[in-house]
Parts: C-alpha cells; sequence; structure tokens
C-alpha cells in the first residue's frame, strides 16, 4: 500500500490534569481521537489508519471504527510511533506514514492533501506554523516567579531570528523504513526527539515544512479543549 496514518494515542495526557487521557476526552459527541481517525479513515489517498493505545486504554479502542488497526505504543511517543511505523512496514508493507498525534482533532482533508502533494516527490516533510511571536531563547528550564517572590526568574539567553522559526505541527511524512531506521537509531541512542523529524534530521534528511493552520494545534492544557470545541464547530459548519 502507499500512504498509512499512524495515530499515536498512548499518552497520559499528565498536562491535561483530566481522570481520563486528554484522547478520550469528548467534543460534539465525539472523542478527540475519533475525530482524528475520521478524517484519515475519509481521505482517499490514506489506505490504512493505525491507531497506537496505551495498554491500559485497550478497551476504549475497541469502541473505534472496525476499519482501524489498534496496536499498543510504550512509554515515550516515539516508542508508541515506532510500535506503529513497525507494524506499517511488516504487516501493512506501506511505502509513506503519516503520524498525527491523536490530541490535535483540527486536522481536516485539504491539510492531508496539502501534505502528500508536496512531501511525495522529497525525502519527507512535517506541516509547521510560521512563528508569529518573537521568540526568546533561555538556558535555564522555564520556571517563572509566580506566589514565591524570591524565585529567580528565568533570563533570555537570546532573541532568536524569527524568520526562521516553524512550530512543528502533525501529520508528519516520511518513507516507513526510513523513519523506521531513524528511531530505531535515536531510541538507541537515547536521544531526546519529541518529533519524527527530529529523528530524520539526525540522519542527515533534508525535511520540508508545509505551512499548517492554527486549527491544527495540539490540545495539552486544560483552556485548550474549549478552543478545540470552537474549532470543531466551525468545521462542521
Ligand atoms: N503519545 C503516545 N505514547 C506516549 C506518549 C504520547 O502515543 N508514550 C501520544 C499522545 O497520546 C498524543 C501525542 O503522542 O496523542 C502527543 O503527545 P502529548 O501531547 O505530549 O500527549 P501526552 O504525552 O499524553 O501528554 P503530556 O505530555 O501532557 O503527558
Ligand atoms: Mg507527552
Amino acid at each position: 500500500s502507499r500512504y498509512t496514518a499512524i495515530i499515536p494515542a498512548a499518552g497520559i495526557g499528565r498536562r491535561m490534569q483530566s481522570d481520563i487521557p486528554k484522547q478520550y476526552l469528548t467534543i460534539a459527541g465525539k472523542t478527540l481521537l475519533e475525530h482524528c481517525v475520521n478524517v484519515f479513515l475519509c481521505h482517499p489517498l490514506i489506505d490504512h489508519v493505525v491507531v497506537v493505545v496505551h495498554p491500559n486504554d485497550a478497551e476504549a479502542a475497541r469502541l473505534l471504527s472496525k476499519d482501524v488497526h489498534v496496536i499498543t505504543g510504550g512509554a515515550q511517543r516515539a516508542d508508541s510511533v515506532l510500535a506503529g511505523v513497525q507494524y506499517a512496514q511488516e504487516t501493512l508493507r506501506s511505502e509513506w506514514v503519516l503520524v498525527h498525534d491523536a490530541a490535535r482533532p483540527g486536522i481536516n482533508m485539504a491539510l492531508i492533501d496539502n501534505l502528500i502533494a508536496t512531501v511525495k516527490g522529497t525525502e519527507g516533510g512535517i506541516l509547521a506554523l510560521p512563528a508569529v511571536d518573537t521568540v526568546k531563547g533561555a538556558s535555564r528550564k522555564t520556571q517563572c516567579a509566580t506566589d514565591d517572590s524570591d524565585a529567580v526568574p528565568t533570563t533570555i539567553d537570546k532573541t532568536l531570528n524569527r524568520e526562521t522559526i516553524w512550530l512543528a505541527q502533525t501529520p508528519q511524512m516520511f518513507k516507513t523504513a526510513a523513519l523506521q531506521q531513524a528511531l530505531e537509531y535515536a531510541l538507541s541512542k537515547k536521544l531526546q526527539i519529541t518529533d519524527e523529524a527530529s529523528a530524520m534530521e539526525l540522519m542527515g534528511v533534508e525535511v520540508c515544512l508545509v505551512e499548517g493552520t492554527a486549527e491544527n494545534f495540539k490540545v495539552t492544557k486544560p483552556a485548550d479543549l474549549a478552543l478545540a470545541g470552537f474549532y470543531i464547530s466551525q468545521k462542521n459548519n
């Protein structure tokens, strides 16, 4: 097959602070995960949809469409994605994979069209947004002075050139075999990678940037749920 969507959904959503993992929270009658799955299931170029779930969530995942391949993930996002990529390579024999966060329910057909059209003649690419704010680099881990008046505020190391800054989204699209190799390498070296492109960059691959949209943001913190609901209501109008 040609194109397989992999949806990592094995996280626990610590920053969301909800009782259930954020991908199982409901907006407009469907979970965030279902919103994502449906877009890829409906896309005419996508041959298979693989959802990677936490072993504890296997029951919840059984509610998904019968057309979805459900497998179990690992401790880090990269472990979960690798499980999906191995499945796409060994079981589905898919040439390309598009990895998409379950926590980005604002994905739509046009974004997937643009990504595939732009990336299919290259080594790979991702959706991303050009930065609109001025971006500050800080040498220490962000820890804002709030109630503790004695806390030392974080300081700016340097201001980055905004023209060169893009914020990574998903889907991230790569040749299945190449991504498998890159993830296995990064994990074996215990390198910190928070997306697929980082693993490919380590292999020296040129990764294309395809402009995404604000609607495709990642639901991460409690306040994000209302915004996702707004965008989903716009999408269905
Ligand atoms: N993910 C995964 N396996 C993991 C960790 C994350 O499949 N071990 C998935 C999440 O379910 C999510 C996507 O990767 O769909 C993006 O990760 P993130 O937004 O960081 O989700 P969580 O890790 O669940 O949230 P947090 O970091 O706040 O705990
Ligand atoms: Mg996480």
